[in-house]
């Protein structure tokens, strides 16, 4: 896609996807930006600095002032001009579902499992559905921006937030969030992508200074987010609190100016994130609008750029973009003239299915030995164990955090500490207990619950039953990475115990993203279940039970170790102050990434190139059934082939075709992938077409394809591959 056809595109499918708009079509491209134009004409000097900036509606103390009677309790919220019908934006968190806001709203919401969950399903139509789901309840509670899209690629997976994101990989990232983006919007409100660029740890997160070269960002972290806004559109970007080369994300002529709305072409505009905004040079450096700014030193974007405005043309024209930019996303989905009602019917229960099917289709099954899953429902005996499943099932913290209709089943404080933010950090589960699914489904059995906590009591259970399902979780946040790849808790002692007691042991994780398994051989089974939203005890005990064949797929790989990863030590983790919401810490300490050392090989890219071996590969899974792929056939940037249920049970595969050398040189790139479904024995010819900026390097100016023989392979993982086939290609150099 050209960046040519990218503005074009952005403001079309901004503008194409109002369902929740019931009346008038469609606003034209052209309609939209005249409107925004004649608009910013409109406006008296005084009004040019109201769209700029906006606070956190909450009673954080401080000197913003009383929180505006229209406002909702939420993330964001930016005044409107009445008098030009100009409405409030009206934000809230996040890619989850509309979040509780540290416990404020008590109204519920349904949470779809983490963004790494829906990404395991590798299905963007699913995406799409769990984006509408959750921009329909937003829209309903009178919200009409969602803060969502998060896509930072998973460079580190301490990251805190890597339940939030997708996966390592920029084309699985970019499509997914695109279509989370579109299934936001087609309900006429705005969603976000975030957060521009290279957030990939939170320790230190607003002093990380990240370093990478333009080549390495943009066939990466920055090609997740480009394909994500073509494909997505989305309203506005959130930039992120991290540094790049030096500079805030937030106030970055390179990030901003030079890659997203030079080259990228990118109409829409640019929100900081919450206190990332350094000083008011930032709107000279691409950002439009300041968010959250009782969290930043100083309020920029009001007074003080008004000013700047008046004695600076550079500040003028700046003033007059961004609020070109802000009307222009808000007449394309027709935030004026069709606004959210606050009040709206939300039907819990056919949402909790959209949550409940994504949730089956990303939990991914990392072993089964002795097809021990899927259990007999004839099964006489379980004991069911820990991660409190006799409750509901684990959520990640932070501002993406939903609570459900009646609150959480659980909810553990992680400090002793009183503070504005002390309610966002609590391990929270999800009513939806794991331990009444199995009892529905094994009527016959005696089953028993332990909580884990005492091993030898655990261990008696286990010896005296069929089958021991042990829940382990592992609890993250936003603001706080973890400081190494086990279970916390002692959960490895209890599992290796428990295994040692009962060979029919099956471990079901619940973490954030990638743990270590010192008790992989001893245990029968491994269930990766991740955060599974709101009916993820449901979602499963339906795996376990063999109702649904599973088919997720790993978007991450899973490292054997902390020292195979590029950055054995995580940067800033030495710290010897608490580094909570990466706030505290010696504003004055340089703190580096180096993100060259892998540059655009991140994650299984990674592995390759270093001729390591992960725990578990990107793409990996298993089901109850057995594919085969095979009869690849190229043409250009076209690839056939065709995929077999080869077992007795229907299931569905992702089919996955890498780049594994290009040129004579080696070169592991996810080129395309395909998800299927197939009843036993039945056949699938599948066609997928390459995109090419996937196999090229970024020349300073475009991307460049050596001309040279390119080696793919289908691959049941980024490992494990198939039949390599060769295909010449001729050299090519092009334009974004
Ligand atoms: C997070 C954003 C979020 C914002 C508003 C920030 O701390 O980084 O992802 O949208 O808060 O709650």
């Amino acid at each position: 896609m050209k960046a040519l056809s990218l503005s074009t595109a952005l403001l079309t499918a901004l503008l194409a996807h109002p369902a929740g708009a019931e009346e008038g079509g469609p606003v034209s491209l052209a309609a939209a930006q005249a409107s925004a134009d004649a608009t910013v004409k409109q406006m008296k000097p005084e009004e040019m600095t109201i769209l700029t900036h906006g606070i956190m509606p909450l009673a954080l103390g401080g000197a913003a002032g009383p929180i505006p009677a229209d406002a909702i309790p939420g993330a964001g919220y930016v005044p409107g001009i009445p008098r030009l019908g100009i409405p409030a934006l009206k934000e809230t968190d996040a890619s989850l579902g509309v979040s509780y806001v540290g416990g404020v709203r008590k109204d519920g919401a349904t949470a779809l499992p983490s963004a790494v969950a829906q990404a395991a399903s590798w299905n963007s139509a699913l995406v799409y559905r769990g984006g509408a789901m959750i921009g329909s309840e937003a829209r309903a509670k009178g919200f009409n921006v969602l803060l969502a899209g998060g896509v930072n690629l998973m460079r580190d997976p301490r990251n805190g937030r890597t339940f939030e994101y997708f996966s390592e990989d920029p084309l699985l990232s970019g499509v997914l969030v695109g279509a989370a983006i579109r299934g936001v919007q087609s309900n006429g409100i705005i969603s976000t992508i975030k957060h521009f660029a290279l957030n990939g740890q939170e320790t230190g997160r607003k002093h990380v200074d990240v370093r990478i070269s333009d080549a390495a960002a943009r066939e990466s972290d920055l090609l997740a987010f480009q394909i994500g806004i073509e494909q997505g559109q989305p309203g506005s970007v959130m930039c992120a609190y991290n540094r790049v080369n030096g500079h805030h994300a937030c106030d970055n002529d390179y990030l901003l100016n030079k890659v997203l709305k030079q080259d990228w072409g990118y109409k829409g505009f640019v929100m900081s994130d919450w206190g990332a905004v350094p000083g008011v040079e930032a709107a000279i450096h691409g950002l439009d609008q300041q968010s959250g700014e009782q969290l930043d030193t100083a309020l920029f974007f009001g007074d003080v750029l008004g000013r700047k405005a008046v004695s600076d043309p550079a500040y003028a024209a700046r003033l007059a973009d961004m609020n070109r930019r802000i009307l222009t996303a808000i007449h394309a989905v027709r935030l004026d003239s069709n606004p959210p009602v606050p009040g709206g019917k939300i039907d819990f229960a056919a949402n909790a299915q959209v949550a409940e099917e994504v949730a089956r289709q990303g939990i991914v099954l990392l072993k089964n030995a002795d097809k021990v899953l899927p259990l007999a429902a004839t099964a006489r005996s379980i004991a069911v164990i820990g991660g409190y499943a006799d409750g509901g099932v684990l959520s990640g913290a932070g501002s993406s955090q939903v609570h459900g209709e009646k609150g959480p089943a659980v909810a553990r404080p992680q400090s002793a500490k009183e503070g504005p933010f002390s309610s966002f950090f609590a391990q929270q589960y999800h009513r939806s207990s794991p331990l009444d699914a199995i009892a529905a489904r094994a009527t016959q059995a005696k089953i028993s619950f332990r909580d884990g906590r005492y091993i030898a009591d655990a261990v008696e259970k286990a010896r005296q039953s069929e089958v021991a399902i042990i829940f382990a979780t592992q609890w993250t946040t936003e603001g706080l990475d973890v400081p190494d790849l086990s279970l916390p808790d002692g959960q490895d002692a209890l599992i290796a115990a428990v295994a040692a007691a009962n060979p029919r042991t099956i471990v079901v994780l619940e973490t954030g993203g990638p743990v270590k398994m010192p008790w992989l051989d001893k245990v029968a089974a491994v269930v990766e279940a991740w955060y599974p939203g709101a009916r993820g005890g449901q979602a499963i005990a339906s795996v376990l039970f063999g109702e649904t064949n599973p088919s997720g797929r790993l978007p991450i790989s899973f490292p054997a170790s902390e020292a195979q990863l590029p950055r054995p030590k995580l940067d800033g983790s030495d710290w010897v102050e608490p580094n909570f919401i990466g706030e505290v810490g010696p504003e004055n300490r340089a703190l580096t990434a180096d993100y060259d050392v892998e540059g655009s090989d991140v994650g299984y890219r990674w592995f390759a190139r270093q001729g390591q071996k992960p725990l578990f590969p990107f793409g990996y899974g298993l089901s109850y059934t057995s594919f085969e792929s095979g009869g690849l056939k190229m043409s250009g940037l076209s690839a056939r082939f065709t995929v077999r249920n080869s077992g007795t049970r229907a299931g569905d595969e992702v089919a996955q075709l890498y780049l594994v050398s290009r040129a004579g040189t080696p070169k592991r790139r996810l080129a395309a992938f395909s998800r299927v479904s197939l009843e036993p024995g039945a056949r699938q010819t599948v066609s997928v077409s390459i995109d090419p900026r996937v196999l090229a390097d970024w020349n300073g100016h475009g991307w460049t394809m050596p001309g040279g023989d390119y080696v793919f392979a289908l691959g049941k993982d980024a490992e494990t591959l198939g039949q390599p086939i060769s295909i010449r290609l001729p050299a090519k150099s092009w334009k974004d």
